[in-house]
């Protein structure tokens, strides 16, 4: 289908540009906008479910479909997986509503036309074309992180939702937490002054290695290989790196990275394992990130230094700690600290509640594809310099 194509369902059921204050104000919506153009939603009726294909079920697939069994507002209509098994695996998963039905192409899955929207949980390197393909198709889209593997291709996959006129949400479900939000807003509110730089990091010894049943002797699982999973700041970095960007509220300006793989019992693998990034940021913010697919302990909380006080946050807590400057007297008295427990809940739920509003008109598509593209100026700048042992200006990956 071409993506100047409007089809039949858009055509004739209650077709709304949303942005056009009179339907909006009649339909109780809101004014939204993927990039420079309004989106193209069409309301259900109130108790009529929004359509979601599943595009790939494996692991990823099964806390997505844990999330959506809570979200009445959304029905699991499709599901699609070029391994037939995992989709009767997963559709056992689902209790509510009509079975959905099953597709090994996704093209054919695109095709459905009661889908409204589909979600891609497919490995990295396949999301840049899946999530075109569906947006031409007319469908509204949720893309699992990270968004895609260059510049280039958020570019692509951006151009093609604003064509388009349909919703891209990334799958960086941090943005939703109520964990994190609840910290970033009492950040936000306190007297912390600038932010000045940042010791992030995201250490995992949990990484799974392919299951038997996924891939012939001899195959390669995507994660294991460079060009198709991106490596460690891909995986686990995309999620530190988009809670650091929300954080600093700057865009990245210069990326500095040394990486490898170090860990023995993985060695078949080519994808980095461990990785440390340096980012400057547009307000002069330093971020370092540090990464590694193989740690067995727990990750230390990411620490933020503002000019006056020091930010400890993990999905646990927050603690902002003030103090003087060392050297320079002060009979000033210092802000009270802030100790504070955060609500649970990594946002795997919270996305798909928020994306239900998206698909009803009434919220914009968040995180969108700019903060998306955010993460992957910083991750393909960093396999950049690694690579070429340069520092990389982002304005060069456009
Ligand atoms: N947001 C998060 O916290 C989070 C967590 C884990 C994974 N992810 C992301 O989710 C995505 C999937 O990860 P995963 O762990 O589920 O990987 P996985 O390897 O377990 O699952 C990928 C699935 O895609 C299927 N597939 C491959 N090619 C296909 C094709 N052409 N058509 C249909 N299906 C196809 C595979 O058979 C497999 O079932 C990745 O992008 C990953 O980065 C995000």
């Amino acid at each position: 289908m071409s993506s100047e194509h409007v089809s039949r369902r858009e055509f004739m059921s209650t077709c709304l540009t949303v942005g056009e204050a009179a339907a909006l104000t009649f339909l109780g919506g809101h004014h939204v906008l993927a990039g420079n153009r309004p989106l193209i939603i069409e309301k259900h009726a109130p108790g009529t479910p929004y359509k979601l294909g599943i595009l790939g079920c494996g692991n990823r697939s099964k806390a997505h479909i844990a999330a959506l069994n809570g979200v009445p507002e959304i029905e699991i209509a499709a599901l699609c997986d070029v391994l037939p098994h995992k989709m009767d695996e997963r559709a056992k998963l689902i209790p509510k509503g009509p079975v959905p039905r099953k597709y090994v192409d996704m093209e054919k899955m695109f095709q459905q036309e009661d889908l409204d929207a589909i979600a891609v949980v497919l490995p990295n390197y396949m999301h840049k074309m899946a999530v075109i393909a569906a947006l031409q198709a007319g469908k509204h889209v949720f893309c699992e992180k990270p968004m895609a593997l260059t510049v280039a291709d958020c570019n692509e996959m951006m151009a093609a939702a604003e064509r388009t006129r349909k919703a891209v949400q990334i799958g960086t479900q941090r943005r939703h937490s109520r964990g994190q939000k609840t910290a970033v807003e009492a950040i936000r509110k306190a007297a912390v002054g600038d932010i000045l730089s940042s010791d992030v990091n995201s250490y995992r010894g949990d990484w799974r290695v392919p299951a038997a049943d996924e891939y012939p002797p001899g195959v390669q699982y995507w994660r294991m290989n460079q060009d198709q999973c991106g490596g460690v700041v891909y995986e686990m970095g995309a999620h530190t790196i988009d809670l650091n960007n929300w954080i600093f509220d700057s865009e990245p300006v210069t990326v500095a990275s040394l990486q490898g793989v170090n860990d023995l019992a993985l060695r078949r693998r080519d994808s980095t394992d461990h990785a440390g990034v340096l980012v400057r940021y547009a307000n002069g913010a330093l971020m370092n990130y540090g990464g590694n697919l193989y740690a067995r302990g727990p990750s230390d909380p990411n620490s933020f230094f503002a000019v006056n006080a020091t930010i400890r946050l993990s999905d646990e807590a927050l603690e902002i700690t003030y103090g003087h400057a060392s050297g320079i007297p002060s009979k000033e008295s210092l802000p009270k600290p802030v100790k504070m427990e955060l609500p649970k809940g990594d946002g795997t739920n919270d996305q798909w509640e928020y994306f239900a509003q998206v698909l009803a008109g009434e919220a914009r598509p968040y995180p969108d594809g700019h903060a998306g593209r955010q993460s992957i100026q910083i991750c393909q700048g960093a396999i950049i310099s690694a690579r070429d042992k340069t520092i990389v200006n982002v304005k060069d990956l456009a």
